[in-house]
């Protein structure tokens, strides 16, 4: 059962655990418009999850964190990165990636790889879909990338010979694409 949050001070002002699945409509209490669904799968530095959790209050994206993470969740790294947007951001935390497929059952997963060779922009989202991305530095394991859960793999392009994005950057440019082709629905 995943753990939601409506964050405004994370691990403190807790929803506390909620029944019914994320999957389709916006979860209980969580009747914001949805652009898609962010997943980091154990992320490692609070900074970077600060920055999803203010980008997911400014878009309108779920952010669904896969344990462990490499943090705690009231940690004050995390917290100044994300300023004051923690009351606006719907996070769920997961102990585990099984746990989170169980969660969203019907769900297409796109995995954020640089290895892909499918363009991010290649892919016409949609709300209720998973931008599944992984830890800082090593990226989503072989594990992972080959479980029948995802739909495909996909790649944000680089010049030659650079390794690769921030995690939080990569996460930004995915979610702007997908709610860019939404027609920036919801935003003022
Ligand atoms: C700091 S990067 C990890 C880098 C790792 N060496 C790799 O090649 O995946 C953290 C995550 O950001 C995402 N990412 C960063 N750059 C990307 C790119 N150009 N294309 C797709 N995903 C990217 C991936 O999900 C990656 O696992």
């Amino acid at each position: 059962m995943p753990r939601r949050y409506r964050c405004r001070e994370p691990g403190t002002r807790r929803a506390g655990p909620q029944s019914r699945s994320a999957s389709g409509a916006a979860a209980p209490g969580w009747d914001h418009h949805r652009v898609a669904r962010i997943v980091f799968f154990e992320p490692r530095i609070p900074q970077n999850t600060g920055s999803a959790i203010r980008l997911a209050a400014v878009t309108g994206a779920e952010l669904h964190l896969i344990e462990p993470l490499g943090f705690d969740l009231s940690e004050p790294k995390l917290r100044r990165a994300g300023l004051d947007y923690h009351d606006l951001a719907h996070v769920a935390v997961h102990a585990n990636l099984a746990a989170a497929w169980a969660a969203m059952p019907a769900a297409r997963v796109f995995a954020f790889t640089t290895r892909a060779t499918r363009r991010f922009t290649d892919v016409a989202y949609r709300p209720d879909d998973l931008l599944l991305f992984g830890p800082e530095p090593t990226g989503l394991p072989p594990e992972v990338l080959a479980d029948p859960r995802i739909t495909d793999q996909l790649f944000i392009p680089m010049l030659a010979g650079r390794r690769s994005l921030n995690l939080a950057n990569a996460a930004a440019l995915a979610i702007y694409e997908a709610w860019r082709q939404a027609d920036f629905a919801g935003a003022r």
